[in-house]
């Protein structure tokens, strides 16, 4: 298996491909029902699924957040592609709600997988973040810079929503998915992306924050947004929406020089139901085109296109060759689109080799006696530094 580190040079540029070879997903313990939401929140099962096709969501627990579901993701999408986490050059997570504003929740991904070759930063593009993740991602590994990234979207929604507004919090909740794209001669992999922005739309959907306009109290009594909680224009992004799918897809296979009947499956934005119905519709296919599993995990954000598609991996809903559309949308207003042809690894490399499995083992227990032995000695140096002074 061919891997390259950020600092070497790669003569074969040009014909450098990236492929998705690794993915894994993961969601917290709980789950929370409709109609147990509706039990504090003025709402019913039945609105909420014939609006939404939402029946229940993960809610993380305190012991879970956005870096611990990202590293439980990352570590199964490793062990699909059957790389250590050492072979990584980047590694990038897409979300709206990060461990911290800084550290970057990629950083601490980094140093639990102890892959220390690797670069790492998180990137904010809302529901969007995972395709314009992918596609920086891939862009680095075709023009040579990089051999293989981790890409995860990881959220946990549940500490942003204004859990009394019902006309939202029904709508999400936490997760996250990640792949391991990988450089590889064969032709094949991502094939283009549609990546666009609307800012003039971003007072539709927004969770302010520290640096925000609306941290100035008079001005968000006055809009009467909440530092820190979600708000959204419901109907204007459902609009929004099922325009920008149809439109940004079409793109994208007219860059990829195929057409939309070519397409074998849609990955979308797990929003709602409806939307993606309206989308299929719009794009003249059928509604069974559009891989929908938002009835059990509701939006989980920049986390729901990569955990759907490792559940349509596993429903055998993709065959090698195959050409996947993903599309994502959401607050900035952003959206974006990417066609990818599949190719499925050989099943050897999908259950990974037994050293390999074993070697990651040991790297995620020296990762951790690492980080807690560097944190060490920086005290030690700190406390011989005050003793000296
Ligand atoms: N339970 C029961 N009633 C609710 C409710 C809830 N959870 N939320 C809103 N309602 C009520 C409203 O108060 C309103 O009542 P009224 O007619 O007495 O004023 C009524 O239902 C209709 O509200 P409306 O907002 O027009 O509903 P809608 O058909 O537009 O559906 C959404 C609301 C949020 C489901 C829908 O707009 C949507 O899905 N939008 C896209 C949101 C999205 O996907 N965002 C993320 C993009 S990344």
């Amino acid at each position: 298996m061919a891997t390259f580190s950020s600092g070497e040079a790669h003569d074969d540029a040009a014909a450098r491909h990236a492929h998705v070879v690794g993915w894994g997903m993961a969601v917290p313990e709980s789950a929370l029902t409709n109609d147990e939401l509706s039990t504090f929140v003025d709402t019913s099962d039945d609105w909420i699924f014939a609006r939404t096709g939402i029946r229940q969501r993960f809610i993380a627990d305190e012991g879970e957040s956005t870096a611990t579901l990202a590293y439980r993701a990352a570590q199964q999408a490793l062990e699909v592609a059957d790389i250590l986490p050492t072979d990584l050059d980047l590694i990038v997570v897409a979300t709206s709600t990060p461990e911290n504003i800084f550290p970057s929740t990629a950083s601490l991904v980094q140093d639990w997988l102890n892959a220390h070759d690797a670069g790492a930063f998180d990137l904010s593009a809302a529901c969007s973040g995972f395709v314009y993740a992918l596609n920086m991602a891939a862009d680095s590994i075709r023009a040579g810079s990089i051999g293989a990234a981790l890409v995860i979207g990881a959220e946990t929604m549940s500490r942003i929503l204004d859990w009394q507004d019902r006309s939202t919090c029904i709508l999400f909740g936490d997760g996250a998915g990640a792949v391991v794209l990988q450089a590889s001669p064969a032709p094949g992999g991502v094939l283009s992306s549609v990546l666009r922005s609307d800012g003039a739309g971003s007072d539709l959907l927004a969770i302010p924050s520290v640096g925000s306009i609306d941290a100035d109290e008079s001005r968000a009594s006055t809009n009467g947004n909440k530092l820190y909680k979600m708000y959204m224009a419901g109907s204007e992004v459902f609009r929004f929406a099922t325009r920008v799918i149809s439109e940004s897809i079409e793109q994208t296979c007219t860059a990829a020089g195929i057409q939309v009947t070519d397409i074998d499956l849609v990955i979308p934005h797990q929003a709602n139901l409806r939307i993606l119905q309206a989308a299929a519709r719009k794009l003249g296919l059928d509604a069974d085109k559009f891989m929908s599993n938002v009835e059990h995990y509701g939006n989980t954000s920049a986390a729901s296109i990569p955990i759907a598609l490792c559940e349509a991996i596993e429903q055998q809903r993709i065959q090698d060759k195959d050409h996947i559309a993903l599309v994502g949308f959401g607050g900035g207003l952003t959206w974006a689109a990417m066609l990818i042809r599949w190719g499925v690894p050989e099943p050897r490399e999908q259950h990974g080799s037994m050293l390999n499995r074993q070697r990651r083992h040991v790297q995620y227990r020296i990762a951790r006696w690492r980080s807690r032995s560097r944190r060490w000695r920086r005290r030690v140096d700190r406390k011989v530094r005050e003793i000296r002074d």
